[in-house]
């Protein structure tokens, strides 16, 4: 048995993933580590599928309600959504097979703020406990605390909510992560006190999550990988918008609101923002701060660099290759690493405070600003909002950055009318692709229709500049728009696989 429980009681409660799936049952809401492919259970996710199976094949029901801190991994997500497992999920997902069965219908999924997601059960949104918490630790210690693996997310909200908890252990985990979280509970209204946070790199908390001891059912030990995707290579596009990117910053040292030594990053998740932060490496900035969600390997390169100063994340989301470097140099990146629940990484009261500027990926952008991050076409969920509402509504400067059309050139990343908004034109200041830089600050919206079509990709502007055309010819001329057509880019797409004119 594995020397990482040296609490007593705990070590008597260690017992296999299938003896401990049986404390959850048909229905029951549960609660489980994870953030995008790091610090997930490894073991439970395959038992529970494997009850469903079985449920399934004496024709009766197994399904639960699935929360988590944000996406997981193939053997989490993936194996209960392909077995049937998952009624209910929420707040955020990227795995193919539940992004399938969500878009089928067979799963229903809820697509909320990360910020809110921890608060909402803490408040009782889904029923006054969650059944059962299950969540992946590094160690237990004597006292019973557990110290997080990669990623904190809504461990600390679920662990108190839950009628029961079954932890996972798991070796394969590095035990000098101990020390990198930071954990602080955010108190329950009406005591609310704002967060002592007011540099990034601030510790508030303590290193270890105290629970309930009385509620623990189960004990599972693992020796399992965490699994995200590798990032895919650096192209021509991303660097072009890297590129851009880093003009804009130096425009805003340049206008006299940014120094070389004072940015503080949020970078989405995603290959073009990942893609950015290579970027970075070869830029005039330096003392960088990160006050964002996931450390991506562009951040492990910054602090390896002497770029970046300081992380403050809630989970690791790194390529294989740098989540085992993070393993065996834990001890050295603790330094400059902390990982905080994601009610703190997110909180919108600290983000205003250090003023950071955000940059996250989007799906499409319309005319005027408003940004779709997550439906393709208006109703096809891609992953979902993650945190970049949390940050684009309160950063100093908040920036989108895509390529300037996606599927070999089928769709247009700014459209006439965005098919679903997740961040309206009144959050969104600044849209950069390969073509450029649309900074809407200070704008009206017809002012800023030149600056976004100016960075649509060329083979898109004229069907751009005639939609405009024809909204101008409408009666009230605030935000002009031809209904009729405003949607006309996503129709063609949905008839011909393409929103080119035929
Ligand atoms: N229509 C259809 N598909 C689109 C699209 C569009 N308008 N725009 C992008 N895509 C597809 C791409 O083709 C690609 O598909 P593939 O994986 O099959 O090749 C996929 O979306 C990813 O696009 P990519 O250009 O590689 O960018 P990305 O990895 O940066 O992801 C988002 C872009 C929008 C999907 C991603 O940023 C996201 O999920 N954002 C929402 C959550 C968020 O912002 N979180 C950060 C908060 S901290």
């Amino acid at each position: 048995m594995s020397d990482r429980i040296a609490n007593a009681m705990l070590r008597g409660k260690v017992m296999s993933a299938e003896e401990a799936a049986q404390f959850i049952d048909n229905g029951d809401k549960v609660g489980m580590s994870g953030f995008t492919g790091a610090a997930y259970p490894k073991a439970l996710p395959t038992a529970i599928a494997n009850r469903a199976k079985e449920a399934q094949a004496k024709g009766d029901s197994y399904k639960i309600d699935v929360f988590t801190g944000a996406s997981t991994a193939p053997d989490c997500d993936g194996v209960m959504a392909e077995a049937g497992a998952i009624n209910y999920r929420m707040p955020y997902q990227s795995d193919p097979t539940m992004r399938n069965a969500i878009n089928a219908g067979e799963i229903k999924y809820q697509d909320i703020h990360l910020s809110h997601s921890g608060q909402q059960v803490e408040y009782g949104f889904f029923g006054p406990n969650l059944d059962v918490a299950i969540v992946e630790v590094t160690r237990i210690t004597e006292d019973g605390h557990l110290i997080p693996s990669s990623g904190v997310g809504n461990n600390v909200d679920f662990l108190d909510s839950a009628k029961k908890i079954i932890i996972e252990v798991n070796e394969w985990q590095s035990l000098e992560l101990e020390g990198m979280a930071d954990i602080y509970r955010i108190q329950h209204l009406p005591n609310r006190t704002p967060v002592p946070i007011i540099n990034s790199g601030d510790r508030i908390g303590k290193t270890f999550i105290d629970i309930d001891l009385s509620k623990v059912v189960a004990i599972v030990e693992t020796n399992t990988p965490d699994r995200n995707a590798p990032f895919k290579p650096v192209d021509e596009t991303s660097q072009k918008i890297a590129g851009h990117f880093i003009s804009f910053l130096e425009g805003e040292v340049a206008g006299g609101r940014l120094t070389y030594d004072n940015y503080i990053m949020q970078s989405g998740v995603g290959n073009v923002p990942n893609a950015v932060m290579a970027g970075l490496l070869d830029s005039k900035f330096e003392k960088i701060e990160a006050y964002t969600e996931v450390i991506q390997d562009g951040m492990v390169d910054l602090i390896d660099a002497g770029k970046m100063t300081v992380a403050s994340a809630t989970s690791f989301s790194l390529s294989p290759e740098y989540a085992e470097k993070m393993n065996q140099e834990a001890k050295r990146y603790r330094e400059s690493i902390i990982l905080r629940p994601q009610q703190v990484s997110n909180h919108p009261e600290v983000i205003r405070r250090v003023g950071l500027i955000s940059s996250n990926g989007m799906i499409e952008a319309d005319i005027y600003g408003n940004i779709n991050s997550t439906h393709v076409a208006g109703s096809r969920i891609m992953n979902g909002i993650g945190g970049s509402g949390d940050f684009t509504r309160n950063a100093r400067v908040s920036t989108f950055i895509s390529p300037s059309d996606a599927k070999g050139g089928d769709i247009s990343a700014i459209v006439p009318f965005a098919s679903h908004i997740d961040h309206t034109e009144h959050d969104a200041m600044v849209i950069i692709t390969e073509y450029g830089v649309a900074d809407l600050r200070g704008l009206a919206p017809r002012d800023r229709v030149a600056k976004t079509i100016a960075v649509a990709h060329p083979d898109y502007r004229p069907l751009l500049e005639e939609y405009v055309e024809r909204a101008n010819k409408g009666r009230f001329l605030q935000t002009p728009h031809d209904l009729s057509t405003a949607f006309s880019f996503h129709e063609r797409f949905l008839a011909n696989g393409s929103m080119k004119q035929a």
